[in-house]
């Protein structure tokens, strides 16, 4: 079995590779990622000389990049997590946004079609669906919610996820979808709220919470969403689409004050500033699709999912540090200057 995974040394798809690499020793894993700011490629050290590991460095976006490779490779299956990820990114500046998530996709899709394949699999976001009020906490997101979005990205998002289908529906490829709530844990890039608080409150700076903080995210440990894509491209149904999400749902303002805790920080690093634009309320995943058809539950409790995301941030201080003190420190500094604090 040869796997196409792009994005695979970004956040989730690096997880994603260790944990394929891991559980199936007979298993090919291609990795395909131009390394944008969020790819990393000593992420993936530890796995560079495993003979069952490839990396490859062309974009999603480079048709005959993509198409060379799947000649070479003659995938079985394609996992596509690359993308341009970052909400406010994608308010600054949606054009990459688009071309990436919604082009690549299409390439990507392209190539399976000349070539054949047995899967290809869209890693997408509870964020096509839009958010939910703060009110009515008896509402979820279930896989026929109606598509309604926010933000560039995830109308990026939710633009391939369209296309995605379109191509199961008129070219028949066999295609699934999951659409997976806030994940965290090691190699979470510094961008993100978790760890961008913890590397805050570690050298002691302003925790920037956006308005009031009371906005809702489902939080996920990142391994219980690897494990259910696992799932999902072994046993799903093709043409289908899966929430993934576990019934975790934390405000910001909860989140940073149990990163303080658990560092013996000060709340009073805590500063409120202006407000994401189009900021979505809450995201909360109904997973009783997966859970029936394909047996999946979240296996990480939050309580020790963010033990073990804190104590990987204290003993892996040089990757993250030497992410924030280069290109992001530029990034920060344009993002958070004009965020006055209220
Ligand atoms: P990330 O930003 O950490 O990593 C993205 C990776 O994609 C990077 O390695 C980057 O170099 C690569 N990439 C970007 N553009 C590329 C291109 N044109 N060609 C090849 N590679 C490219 O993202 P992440 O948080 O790991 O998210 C992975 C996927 O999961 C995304 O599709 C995202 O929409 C989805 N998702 C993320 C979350 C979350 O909480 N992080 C939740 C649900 C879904
Ligand atoms: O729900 C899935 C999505 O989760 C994924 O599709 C996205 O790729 C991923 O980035 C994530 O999007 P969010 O916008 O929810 O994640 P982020 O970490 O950027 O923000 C989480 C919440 O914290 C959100 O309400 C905004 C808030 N926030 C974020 C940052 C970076 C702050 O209050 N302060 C901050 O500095």
């Amino acid at each position: 079995m040869t796997i196409i995974v792009t994005g695979g040394a970004g956040f989730i798809g690096s997880n994603f590779v260790f944990h394929m690499l891991n559980k199936y020793p007979d298993y090919r894993i291609v990795c395909l990622d131009c390394l944008t700011y969020a790819g990393n490629l000593s992420t993936l050290e530890p796995v560079m000389d495993n003979p069952n590991f490839r990396f490859v460095k062309e974009s999603i976006t480079d048709r005959e990049a993509v198409y060379k490779l799947f000649e070479e490779e003659k995938p079985d299956m394609v996992v596509n997590f690359a993308a341009e990820s970052h909400v406010d990114r994608s308010i600054e500046n949606p054009e990459v946004f688009l071309d990436t998530n919604i082009k690549g996709t299409a390439v990507l899709m392209d190539a399976c079609r000349k070539y054949g394949i047995k899967r290809y699999h869209q890693v997408s976001t509870d964020e096509v669906y839009g958010d939910l009020p703060l009110d009515r906490p008896d509402l979820f997101f279930t896989e026929e919610t109606p598509i309604h979005t926010s933000s560039p990205y995830s109308s990026s998002k939710a633009a391939a996820d369209l296309l995605v289908l379109a191509y199961h529906r008129t070219y028949g490829l066999p295609v699934s979808i999951s659409r997976c709530s806030n994940n965290y844990g090691p190699y979470h890039f510094p961008e993100k709220l978790i760890p961008l608080m913890i590397a805050n409150a570690l050298n002691d700076k302003p925790l920037p919470v956006y308005g009031e903080g009371l906005n809702v995210r489902d939080w996920l440990y990142v391994e219980d969403h690897c494990k259910a894509i696992d799932l999902i491209i072994h046993n799903g149904r093709v043409g289908e689409v899966y929430n993934v999400g576990g019934h975790n749902e934390k405000t910001n303002i909860e989140i940073v004050k149990i990163i303080c805790k658990e560092l013996g920080k000060p709340e009073s690093l805590i500063t409120h500033v202006a407000d994401r634009k189009g900021h979505d309320m809450r995201y909360a995943i109904d997973p009783t699709k997966i859970h029936n058809e394909l047996g999946w539950l979240p296996e990480t409790k939050f309580e020790d999912g963010i033990k073990k995301t804190i104590k990987w941030y204290l003993e892996n201080k040089e990757w993250w540090e030497t992410i924030i003190s280069g290109e992001y420190q530029n990034y920060y500094e344009k993002m958070y200057a004009h965020r006055e604090e209220i």
